[in-house]
């Protein structure tokens, strides 16, 4: 999708970072010579191709920045526990707006099963993208939707519908911050119908809780919707508190009661936006959100 105006060509620049960054021992970078066996002389020009036909996709932050590049789901605290659940205890994982399916990738890599994984995005040619990039069509045995999960008539919706209670972890980065607050509580409620329905037994095949965890863009005193509405701007970005209460109201829509651990971390790099010297503008992004959010019973 082109820029139409000035300014949306202007923000478009800030998102894209046209050299890889001095880290060259990026977690992605490791994974393509690993898991995907690809030379290390070939791996900047892969990366370069399949970064640009997916930014011609869609201008995503975390694709023009390279975002994806540093795997952030292997720093948080969650991730060992995730790991062992799905390695040991037989829990399977979604990964919701999965772009590529990196975090799939790494969870692979790092010894989980690959048929208790799967992924969904809006976008099929990020999914094809991801083969692409990790070259495992042949040796990756999860399954990947495209599918508006906004959308219950859109396409890819039976596949989508076919996922339901069959998953006990949902990893969702980068995406709830996409939409508005009331769109956040209409995911929040079709993330739920993915997890497995509570069984008399046990809460998951691990016997661990129900978890959906993640990353997304923070703010720290979150404004208002008028407040939104008056920069221009609709995508709810919360602290701990208001994801709370946002998952307080999927709860109460769903009949279920979740339990948010967040924390805030601060944004470095290209994610990072300042405010703007006269208070107007788009909302500054300093702090990133980790989350990780558990059913309790
Ligand atoms: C900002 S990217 C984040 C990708 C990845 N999770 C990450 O952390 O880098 C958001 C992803 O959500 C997908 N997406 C956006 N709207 C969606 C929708 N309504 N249903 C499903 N996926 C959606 C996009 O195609 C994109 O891949």
């Amino acid at each position: 999708m082109p820029p139409k105006t000035e300014s949306e060509l202007a923000d478009r620049r800030t998102r894209y970072e046209e050299d890889l960054p001095e880290d060259r021992d990026n977690k992605v970078a490791q994974l393509l010579q690993e898991y995907s066996h690809i030379p290390a002389d070939e791996i900047e020009p892969h990366l370069r191709s399949v970064r640009d036909r997916a930014w011609a996709i869609f201008p995503y932050t975390c694709i023009g920045a390279w975002r994806f590049l540093d795997l952030y789901v292997t720093k948080l605290p969650v991730y060992a526990s995730v790991l062992g659940r799905l390695r040991d205890g037989g829990d399977r994982l979604l990964d919701a707006g999965c772009c590529f399916g990196y975090v799939l990738r790494q969870l692979a890599a790092d010894g989980a099963p690959t048929s208790s994984l799967a992924g969904s995005d809006l976008e099929q040619p990020f999914i094809d993208l991801g083969y692409e990039l990790f070259r495992d069509k042949d040796t990756f045995k999860g399954s990947f939707v495209a599918a508006n999960m906004l959308s219950p008539d859109g396409e890819g919706r039976e596949e989508l519908n076919a996922l339901d209670g069959t998953f006990d972890i949902v990893h969702a980065a980068s995406f709830f911050h996409l939409f508005s607050w009331d769109d956040q509580v209409k995911l929040g409620e079709r993330v739920v119908r993915f997890f497995r329905p509570a069984d008399s037994s046990k809460k998951t095949n691990s016997g661990q809780p129900r978890l959906l965890f993640g990353r997304q863009v923070a703010n720290i005193a979150p404004l208002t919707r008028e407040e939104l509405a008056a920069r221009g701007e609709y995508r709810f970005h919360h602290n701990p508190a208001t994801l709370q209460q946002l998952w307080d109201e999927i709860g109460d829509k769903t009949k279920t009661k979740w339990r948010v651990e967040a924390e805030l971390v601060p944004e470095t790099g290209r994610g990072r936006r300042e405010p703007a010297a006269d208070g107007t503008g788009k909302e500054p992004h300093k702090f990133q959100l980790w989350f990780a959010i558990y059913q309790e019973e």
